[in-house]
């Protein structure tokens, strides 16, 4: 890989969110040329370049585009979000610029609603006649940063998979992204993404126990269950249906596969959840 931080311009979307902001602060380290897509440019960091950019609507995405060699590409999760990002596509066929896309875990195998969601656009970067590459993150550890039984009552739940599950933590997802958008070697490239070894939902609460002093347990629902749970903790609809759609589909150890991908193209090892409870120990009580 050879450095190309130079003054090629990178436009992030989804910026405001887990994986863009952490990006966007490792692109400002580097001295790159990032600028943040915001559906509220209010939202950026102070010193952070902004433009408007609402992925709904597809006026706003050419004129934010203008002067950009690289997208980073990031939809949010909503029945929307394939054709969003196709739209981005578009955009980035009519200025000729670089798409580097954040997908999901086995996103070319469609065995869940989120891969199904993503399957699409990676089919058709690979279409597209830009120079693409993939990041394909298997489950972020941060997803337990949501779990706010942890502080409150030393507990947390998911719907029920007994096979280990490959976590990764999303300050990686932003440190291979930053690497992969700053040098070149990366074109047709898909990189899956995970954490160091792979845990069980009991084995991840045995690791939260031991790094915070106090008894932590994971409390393991059915899927009806665990929906109500969801959607009664606030989550939409559909994303509470695709959690447990993604639970089904990994139960046979789907997820449990390690990669290398961050240490090769980072440099350091790809974090834990040691080292991700111990960082939000705050948060988690
Ligand atoms: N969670 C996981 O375990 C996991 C694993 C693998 C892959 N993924 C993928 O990761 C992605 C989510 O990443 P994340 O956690 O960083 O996201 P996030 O924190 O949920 O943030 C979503 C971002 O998208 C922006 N956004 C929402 N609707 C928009 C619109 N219409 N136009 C423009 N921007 C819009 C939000 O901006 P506002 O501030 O304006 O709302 C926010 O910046 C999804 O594609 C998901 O499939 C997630």
């Amino acid at each position: 890989m050879s450095t190309v931080v130079g003054g090629a311009v990178i436009l992030v979307t989804g910026a405001s969110g887990n994986v863009g902001s952490a990006l966007l602060e490792r692109l400002r380290a580097k001295g790159a040329a990032a600028v943040g897509a915001y559906r509220d440019p209010a939202k950026a960091p102070a010193g952070q370049r902004a433009v408007r950019v609402d992925l709904g609507e597809p006026g706003t995405l050419v004129p934010a585009m203008r002067g950009v060699d690289t997208v980073f590409l990031l939809g949010a999760m909503s029945p929307a979000q394939t054709a969003h990002e196709l739209a981005v596509l578009a955009a980035a066929r009519r200025v000729g610029a670089r798409v580097v896309k954040l997908s999901v875990w086995r996103a070319d195998e469609g065995l869940s609603p989120i891969a199904r969601l993503h399957r699409p656009v990676e089919e058709a970067l690979r279409v597209s006649g830009l120079r693409w590459t993939v990041l394909r993150p298997n489950f972020y550890l941060q997803n337990f940063l949501r779990q706010g039984g942890i502080r409150a009552s030393g507990e947390f739940s998911f719907p029920v998979i007994n096979a280990p599950i490959s976590f990764v933590d999303v300050n990686d997802i932003a440190d291979v992204a930053a690497a992969v958008l700053t040098t070149d070697g990366h074109d047709g490239r898909v990189y899956s993404l995970t954490g160091p070894a792979a845990l069980t939902y009991p084995q991840a609460a045995a690791t939260f126990a031991d790094v915070l002093g106090k008894p932590v347990r994971y409390l393991g629902f059915p899927d009806d269950e665990a929906r109500s749970r969801l959607v009664g903790q606030g989550m939409p609809e559909f994303h509470a249906d695709a959690l447990i759609d993604v639970a089904r589909a990994f139960r046979d150890g789907g997820a449990a596969a390690v990669t290398s991908t961050v240490l090769d193209l980072t440099g350091h090892p790809a974090r834990g959840l040691a080292e991700f409870v111990l960082a939000n120990r705050a948060i988690f009580g």
